[in-house]
């Protein structure tokens, strides 16, 4: 049976974000520089968001540039702002046609004003699709995003907009970069790195966590399934016994 087929359509995870990792040594393998891991890994971009919309996957998030990330060589940051606004620029048809909305989260007005510009642009003209939500993490650090958080609501306090007692996740919630979207089901990393790097730590509290040693620019439609079909094969507790889940 082919892959594909064996993915059960009502149990497809909500929310799947990916660490898109493994350009550079990519790139390193084959003798090229690191811009051009970069350049075919926005090809796998296109194989996912396509993937996970035949699919129905309702909500797709992808890692594509960490707070941490501003500290690489001036060049290389300078060559994926420059990858994302033409990415931006030819894939906005591609949104259109599929009925896919597109978010950003992270520190969005650190962004050069070209890539922060088309940005705006694609999503102003998406706002109104519905079938997928795709979700790019630009500039994003997740520890950044919870002292936001913290600070905002540090200001509501003290103007007498809530009161400390009535704090809780829901509240929070929808004060993080991700206010609308639902809580991570499945996080896929690539390139065989198993750590989390300052990515949605709060939303993946209850993530089922999928690591592949393939490389991003590597990572092709079958590679999802193969994720998915893991996916689906585990048993989701959330604290309770596997007995009280039948
Ligand atoms: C992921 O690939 C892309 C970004 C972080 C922007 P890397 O560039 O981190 O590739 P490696 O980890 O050096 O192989
Ligand atoms: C994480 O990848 C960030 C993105 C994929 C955008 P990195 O390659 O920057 O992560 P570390 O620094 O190796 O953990
Ligand atoms: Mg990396």
């Amino acid at each position: 049976m082919d892959l594909k087929d064996q993915i059960h359509k009502d149990l497809l995870p909500k929310h799947v974000a990916i660490i898109m990792d493994g350009n550079g040594r990519w790139a390193k393998q084959k003798g090229l520089m690191r811009v051009i891991g970069h350049e075919n890994g926005t090809k796998s971009v296109r194989e996912t968001v396509e993937a996970s919309a035949e699919l129905g996957i309702k909500n797709l998030t992808l890692y594509a540039f960490s707070t941490e990330n501003w500290r690489r060589p001036k060049l290389e940051v300078q060559t994926l702002m420059k990858l994302l606004v033409k990415s931006l620029k030819k894939e906005i048809k591609t949104l259109q046609d599929n009925n896919i909305r597109l978010l950003a989260i992270g520190a969005l007005s650190d962004l050069p004003k070209k890539a922060y510009e088309e940005l705006q642009y694609v999503i102003e003209k998406t706002k109104n699709n519905e079938h997928m939500t795709l979700t790019l993490a630009l500039s994003y650090g997740s520890r950044e995003e919870i002292v936001n958080v913290i600070k905002e609501l540090s200001v509501k306090v003290k103007n007498n907009i809530i009161s400390p007692e009535n704090i809780d996740e829901s509240i929070i919630n929808k004060h993080l970069y991700t206010q609308n979207l639902p809580d991570v089901d499945l996080l896929i990393r690539t390139s065989g790195e198993q750590r989390i790097s300052n990515f949605l730590l709060w939303q993946i509290a209850y993530a089922e966590l999928y690591f592949t040693d393939i490389f991003w620019p590597d990572f092709k439609k079958h590679n999802l399934y193969e994720a998915l079909i893991d996916y689906q094969n585990r048993e989701r507790r959330f604290g309770k016994t596997s007995e009280q889940l039948t």
